[in-house]
């Protein structure tokens, strides 16, 4: 289904005001620079400005010619500087515009890449709650937001905007200064008439525009709907239901469409009238003047170019409303992004964690997600220096959550985990993350090569190292049958591996970081047994000196370990070895027995 990111109302309540000062300093960092385009910009816009005073010069050198004998040959001189000096200004006129463009450039380019880079990095930092809960595309639209609507706000405001308001006051002045002041308000009037009535115009069509963007997206949604839903429609029969509803939708599009069409000829008519009316009051002003010798011809022309010059950038003034609001809009929705806190962070005395033995302690810890369904409930746990602690129990059971915990994705509700006897609450994420290692249950991997996957865990890893961990992890023989070994792109979320091969993957990349606190979730659950056995011989080799926690689903594969807890609806219920386990004959033994009678079947 389409969805459009300009769907939301750009009349919303936003303060824009104190949005663009938040995000000037992205401009600011280059100031000189943005002085120097400023000043090509007045620049350009003096020299365009003049160009008609020079006409006027030309034209009255032209009329005393006619008047006067036209024998001397200083007469004709004059027209002449006065041509080459049109000329030049107009040269003058473009090569500044030009200059701007090009000293701006930069200032845009960097504010927009250092935007992007803020707005990346702060979506690195919000929570994992933050982020289960919003769609990629959403993601990726906030990016392509923060770094549009700088920059549509910057070119708006350089070349349009600023431009323009350079010109009026610049027309302004020379009128002002050289002729009656009647003239000016005439111009004010007509301005302040045209403007009103292009703004109040543009918020007026823009609900169509609107209208148009909300039935083409139902139009289309009930169209892609329909054709999933292929087998649904046809088992009912309602195929012409189906298209009827479309037709529907996209009869409400093309009258949208129309009025949108009707209300930009009304606005461009309006503006030409408005135009028109202002212009011609003026000429016959200056008209009069001339007729009563008090300025010249060359006067009145001067007069009609500039109008004309002030009046074709007010002409686009519609769109640029429009493209602003949405501008504006965008930049709001960023802001309100990049103001959201993240929910983890450092604390002020946040230390860098010293592991030296790695003792994991859970002390009475509790969780929710959500407030009302509390998902762990007082449980404590420790795991000794080198030891290997299995935590096993029904599926939903909080078991993931656990490890979610101790990497500090999220806060705990009540208690304290603690590593080498400090609190994991008060330690640096970065510090406490480096210590451990996890081969989680579901291995997502980067649509890059085998190669990047693995050394992702230590980027400056040799090749060596690659192929050591990797063949520990029993990766090999995979290797070897790829064409081209560890170059191989695994594919959109490693989609192309299979997902013992996933998980294997993820094993080397443990292997490679050698932390000194090992998780397993589910590690081996999608291996066979054959594939197990090999494997769980390399997980016991790397974590040999390791404090390691293994969540397992097979039971078979935790015999050996030093304890086993029991996880029921988030409560530890039974904690021992596998024998005090089998002979307490709860959980774990109804859970053994299961598996043994599914594996001897
Ligand atoms: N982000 C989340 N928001 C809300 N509930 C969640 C979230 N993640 C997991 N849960 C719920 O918490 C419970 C425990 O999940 P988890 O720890 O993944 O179980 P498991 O023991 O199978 O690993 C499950 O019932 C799950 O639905
Ligand atoms: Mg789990």
């Amino acid at each position: 289904m389409r969805s459009f990111a300009r769907d939301e109302n750009p009349h919303q309540d936003r303060d824009d005001f104190s949005n663009l000062t938040k995000l000037s300093p992205y401009v600011w960092r280059y100031g000189k620079r943005v002085g120097v385009a400023l000043c090509c910009l007045l620049l350009g816009k003096f020299a365009t400005v003049c160009t008609p005073l020079v006409l006027k010069g030309i034209i009255d050198s032209l009329d005393q010619q006619s008047d006067a004998a036209l024998t001397s040959n200083l007469v004709v001189a004059i027209p002449l500087a006065f041509l080459v000096g049109y000329g030049a200004l107009r040269l003058a006129s473009g090569l500044f515009s030009e200059l701007r463009d090009i000293l701006f450039s930069r200032v845009r380019y960097s504010a927009m890449h250092q935007m992007a880079v803020d707005v990346l990095a702060h979506l690195h930092t919000l929570s994992l709650r933050f982020h289960l809960e919003r769609n990629t595309g959403g993601i990726s639209r906030d990016l392509e937001r923060g770094t549009r609507s700088l920059a549509s706000v910057l070119n708006l405001l350089v070349f349009s905007i600023l431009p323009t308001i350079a010109e009026f006051l610049l027309v302004g002045g020379i009128l002002l200064y050289r002729y009656d002041s009647i003239l000016m308000v005439v111009i004010v009037i007509t301005v302040l008439v045209y403007v009103a009535f292009t703004l109040s115009m543009s918020k007026w069509r823009m609900s169509f525009r609107h209208d148009m963007n909300k039935y083409d997206s139902a139009a289309n949604g009930r169209a892609v709907d329909s054709l999933l839903n292929y087998e649904t429609v046809k088992y009912f029969n309602n195929e012409e239901m189906e298209v009827r509803n479309y037709n529907e939708q996209l009869k409400l599009w093309g009258e949208a469409g129309q009025k949108t069409q009707i209300s930009l000829s009304v606005l461009n008519f309006g503006q030409g009238a408005i135009v028109t009316v202002g212009v011609t009051i003026i000429m016959i002003l200056a008209a009069k003047s001339v007729a009563a010798g008090e300025i010249t011809i060359g006067d009145l022309v001067l007069i009609n170019a500039m109008m004309l010059q002030l009046f074709i950038p007010l002409s686009i003034l519609g769109s640029v409303y429009r493209s602003l609001q949405y501008a504006l809009a965008d930049m709001d929705l960023v802001i309100k992004l990049l103001e959201k806190t993240p929910e983890i962070v450092d604390t002020d005395s946040g230390a860098e964690l010293s592991v030296s033995r790695g003792d994991v302690t859970f002390n009475n810890v509790g969780f929710y997600y959500d407030s009302n369904r509390p998902i762990l409930k007082d449980v404590s746990l420790s795991i000794g220096a080198g030891q290997k602690v299995a935590v096993v129990g029904p599926s939903g059971s909080g078991k993931s959550t656990l490890v979610r915990l101790l990497f500090r994705f999220y806060e705990v509700t009540d208690g304290e985990i603690t590593i080498d006897g400090q609190s994991i609450a008060n330690c640096t994420q970065q510090s406490l993350r480096k210590a451990i290692g996890i081969v989680p249950q579901d291995t997502v991997l980067f649509n890059d090569s085998i190669r990047y996957n693995i050394g992702y865990a230590k980027p400056e890893a040799t090749d060596q190292e690659i192929t050591a961990a990797a063949s520990s992890a029993d990766l090999s023989t995979l290797l070897s049958r790829l064409p081209e070994g560890l170059d191989t792109v695994v594919g959109e979320r490693g989609l192309k591996l299979s997902g013992g091969e996933k998980q294997r993957l993820a094993i080397s990349r443990v292997i490679l970081k050698a932390p000194r606190i090992i998780i397993f979730d589910e590690a081996t659950s999608s291996l066979d047994s054959r594939s197990e056995q090999a494997i769980l011989s390399a997980l016991n080799t790397v974590s040999k000196n390791a404090t390691t926690l293994v969540i397992a689903h097979r039971l078979s594969t935790i015999i050996d370990a030093d304890k086993i807890v029991v996880l029921d609806d988030g409560r530890i219920v039974e904690t021992g070895s596998h024998q005090t386990l089998l002979k307490q004959d709860g959980l774990y033994r109804k859970l053994w027995d299961m598996q043994q009678s599914e594996a001897d079947s």
